[in-house]
């Protein structure tokens, strides 16, 4: 969101923003935790304390995110925000390699989107919160989001890796 577009007016891209709050909100209760819920009963107590950790951070994360959505006096979403589908997930029969391949993708996504939403224009933030104490909380609840998502990927692919040497050796 560094770049904007001239035919866009401030009020264009603020709204672009407020919709990326409200995506990232719903990613997190309604794509990250019902994964890591589904992973928690297909895996049977396995890798328990990691999914913990990714679940009860995924929480505190929606609860920075409404945090900030009631600072900006947006509603929570009640239905997927436009450009998300809507999934359901299911691992049935899937190794612990698929499913914490799965899981990382959203660690991935969620690690860049929050990194985007932190690199918001300089001038569009100030217009959003003209307070620079809030602005800078802001940044900071989002470069705290990137550093997270980036923690839970190396926690997936700490799983992931270690099932890949065991394929790949030699039978
Ligand atoms: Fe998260």
């Amino acid at each position: 969101m560094k770049w904007r577009d001239q035919a866009l007016n401030s009020n264009d891209e603020k709204e672009i923003l407020l919709l990326y709050l409200q995506r990232m909100y719903w990613v997190e209760t309604e794509m990250e935790q019902p994964l890591e819920w589904e992973a928690k009963i297909e895996l049977q107590g396995e890798f328990r304390d990691a999914l913990e950790i990714l679940s009860s951070d995924s929480d505190r994360h929606a609860m920075i995110l409404e945090k900030w959505m009631k600072v900006l006096d947006i509603e929570l979403p009640k239905e997927a925000p436009r450009g998300i589908s809507k999934k359901i997930f299911d691992f049935k029969g899937e190794s612990y390699y698929e499913i914490f391949s799965e899981i990382m993708k959203y660690e991935i996504f969620a690690r860049d989107a929050y990194e985007t939403i932190a690199n918001t224009d300089e001038n569009l933030l100030k217009e959003i919160f003209p307070e620079e104490d809030t602005r800078k909380q802001f940044l900071q609840s989002m470069n705290y989001l990137v550093t997270e998502e980036e923690r839970h990927r190396t926690i997936c692919a700490e799983k992931v890796g270690g099932y890949s040497t065991i394929i790949s050796s030699p039978r």
